[in-house]
């Protein structure tokens, strides 16, 4: 079997779908690996090491993907990546079929079968295959150095000759996967950092980080899954109240707050921003699903009131080399589920896992 790994071409996007580490283990296990020219050079992996891993390096894009049994992307692949692809080929990708049907339509034109890598289920024998929680450490931990790097203050306390600073205080709203990780590493810059979630799960794992829990009566919205779900409207109301208050207080907001398939809730509200203080900030994790804080831009900074609203996209990207190494033993550890002792490719539907992955096959459109 062949598995190639090209280039990826979409701007911001500096990770790679399988490091060497991962190719060198496949290669081992009898399978070939094709990397195209430089797939891994914005990840700091130079195509040496993929040579050394036992992989051939394919000069160009359709060079790299003729003759592929199997192709391990970051990203959807465009409209002339899909008509290099071989007819019948497999694909394995983010591909968020709600966003780009026109991705799924074009894939499935050539046969092609395509998993999803966004859409692994949420259970234990997929965690260490899931995208989700790896991708969302990085922006977790990203999310505070950005949020602290546009700060006009420190974030730990510091008595100093010059006098005594305050440390900063930081707020992070959602305390999932990205929170916790958030929570962690604001801890460890030295502020004083507190949180709030509406799953009563996430407010013990936010005390269990040192962190404080903003306490709203009420607040509690879990669905199914372990993920939240949408508060009522009295709910959601008292909630605004609660986090308008403390968000008067706060230096650095970081939120990660998200509904699987759903927009964003808005939990910084235009009044809640008028109440914050001159030279604070705001992260807004959930830019690319419409965000977390009224005035948020997807790709921006904005300044609103002398509050800066940071909307960052792809924010994984900004940590190539460890996210792709997240990316890569998740994609490894799904291709061991999908390839046979005999080295054949098995993608069965009826699985649990990759029937949840599985976007189309045999040219039929699944989701
Ligand atoms: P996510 O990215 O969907 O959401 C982020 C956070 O926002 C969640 O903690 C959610 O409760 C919170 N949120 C939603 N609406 C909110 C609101 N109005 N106010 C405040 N917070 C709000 O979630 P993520 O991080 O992908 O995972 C959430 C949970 O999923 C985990 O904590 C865990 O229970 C479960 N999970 C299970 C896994 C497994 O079993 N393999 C792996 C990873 C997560």
């Amino acid at each position: 079997m062949r598995i190639v790994i090209p280039r990826e071409r979409v701007p911001l996007e500096a990770r790679v779908a399988l490091v060497p580490e991962s190719v060198s283990k496949l290669v081992k296990s009898g399978v070939e690996v094709v990397v195209e020219h430089e797939a891994g050079a914005s990840a700091s992996f130079p195509d040496a090491l993929y040579t050394a891993a036992g992989a051939t390096i394919a000069a160009d894009y359709a060079s790299c993907v003729s003759g592929a049994h199997l192709i391990c992307k970051v990203q959807p692949p465009t409209a002339d990546e899909t008509a290099a692809i071989p007819e019948g080929a497999a694909v394995i990708c983010y591909l968020q079929p709600a966003v780009y049907p026109e991705a799924v339509q074009r894939l499935n034109g050539r046969k092609a079968s395509a998993l999803a890598l966004e859409l692994v289920p949420r259970i234990t024998r997929a965690q260490s295959m899931d995208v989700l929680s790896s991708q969302a450490t990085i922006s977790g931990y990203r999310s505070v150095l950005l949020g602290a790097s546009a700060l006009g203050r420190l974030m730990p306390m510091l008595s100093t000759a010059a006098g005594t600073l305050a440390p900063a205080k930081v707020f992070v709203l959602g305390a999932g996967v990205a929170g916790l990780q958030a929570i962690a590493t604001a801890r460890r810059l030295g502020a004083i950092v507190s949180g709030f979630d509406v799953r009563p799960a996430a407010r013990e794992q936010i005390l269990s980080l040192g962190a404080q829990v903003l306490k709203v009566e009420g607040a509690d919205a879990e669905g199914a899954g372990g993920y939240a779900k949408e508060q009522s409207a009295e709910a959601a109301q008292k909630t605004q109240d609660a986090i308008k208050a403390h968000l008067a207080q706060q230096d650095l907001v970081i939120t990660t707050a998200a509904i699987p398939g759903r927009k964003a809730p808005v939990l910084v509200t235009a009044e809640a921003l008028q109440g914050m203080k001159p030279g604070a900030v705001i992260v807004d994790l959930a830019a690319e699903t419409g965000g977390n804080a009224v005035g948020t831009r997807a790709g921006e900074t904005v300044e609103i009131g002398g509050v800066k609203i940071l909307g960052p996209i792809n924010v994984p990207s900004q940590a190539p080399f460890h996210a792709s190494q997240m990316l890569s033993r998740n994609i490894h550890t799904l291709l061991q589920h999908v390839i046979t002792k005999d080295g054949a490719l098995n993608l069965d539907a009826n699985d649990e896992i990759t029937g949840a992955m599985l976007v189309c096959q045999n040219g039929t459109v699944r989701v």
